[in-house]
């Protein structure tokens, strides 16, 4: 089964001659990844770049977006002008965004509204902050955070394809702590998010909807993520943009 592997630059690489060497490291495997579906997101300033260099098996993606296509807002990027740039998927929801730039369940909530309506799929990001003792997907505290996140976002959502948005379950203890959660504990939450998108939306789309694992993501348990029954693919952090990882990564990904 193809699984997703979304790739998020972050803040890196620092320049675009570096950029250009990711890029073509990513057409150099890419030829030969026959099973996965690899979407690249880089950083806006270079993304016509991406577009440009990199070939037909990378799909491009945007790490955030504005909920509006026509207002005069300095400093922010509409949904038209990703489309611009042959972007289709948009990251929304970071936990990055939500601690350090403050972006609220509300201004999520228009994020979603704003791309389904305009054609670009959401990789909504949920998650724990922590784990205390003997938490599991089954503790309250954790249902009870992923729960509020899942009603916040999905505020008068609808969903016309499983296809149309990802769900990305990103433990904010594990990104870039190189701690990633325990593969049956990501199993098992997965299916607790399918529990809710069933009560939500139907089990039709509970089943097919795309609901990936992030966190500490790397070349040495990649493979296991992907095997995960529930797991429809992995998003990779830190590690996309060191090119020794990358490589090995990538390596892993023709297997
Ligand atoms: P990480 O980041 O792979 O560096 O942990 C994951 C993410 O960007 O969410």
């Amino acid at each position: 089964m193809e699984k997703l592997i979304i790739f998020n630059f972050k803040m890196a690489p620092s320049s675009l001659a570096e950029a250009k060497n990711v890029f073509q490291i990513f057409n150099k495997f890419s030829s030969k990844i026959k099973k996965h579906k690899l979407v690249i997101v880089p950083p806006y300033i270079f993304l016509a770049e991406a577009k440009e260099v990199l070939g037909k098996k990378c799909f491009l993606g945007a790490q955030n977006v504005f909920w509006f296509d026509r207002y005069s807002v300095t400093g922010e990027i509409s949904p038209k002008m990703l489309k611009l740039l042959k972007s289709q998927y948009v990251i929304i929801g970071h936990s990055e965004r939500r601690e350090y730039l403050q972006e609220t369940e509300v201004m999520i909530n228009l994020k979603i509204k704003t791309c389904l309506k305009d054609g670009l799929k959401p990789i909504l990001c949920i998650g724990e902050k922590e784990r205390k003792g003997k938490d599991s997907s089954s503790s309250f505290s954790v249902k009870k955070i992923l729960f509020e996140q899942l009603n916040h976002a999905f505020q008068g959502v609808q969903i016309k394809k499983s296809s149309d948005l990802v769900i990305a379950y990103e433990p904010i203890w594990a990104i870039g702590s190189g701690k990633s959660q325990d593969l049956v504990e990501v199993e098992k939450t997965i299916s607790l998010i399918r529990f809710w998108l069933a009560r939500r939306f139907s089990e039709k789309l509970a089943k097919n909807l795309p609901i990936i694992y992030g966190g500490s993501v790397n070349n040495q348990n990649i493979l296991s993520f992907l095997k995960l029954k529930e797991g429809a693919g992995v998003l990779v952090g830190g590690a996309s943009t060191n090119k020794n990882e990358l490589i090995k990564i990538l390596k892993q990904l023709i297997k």
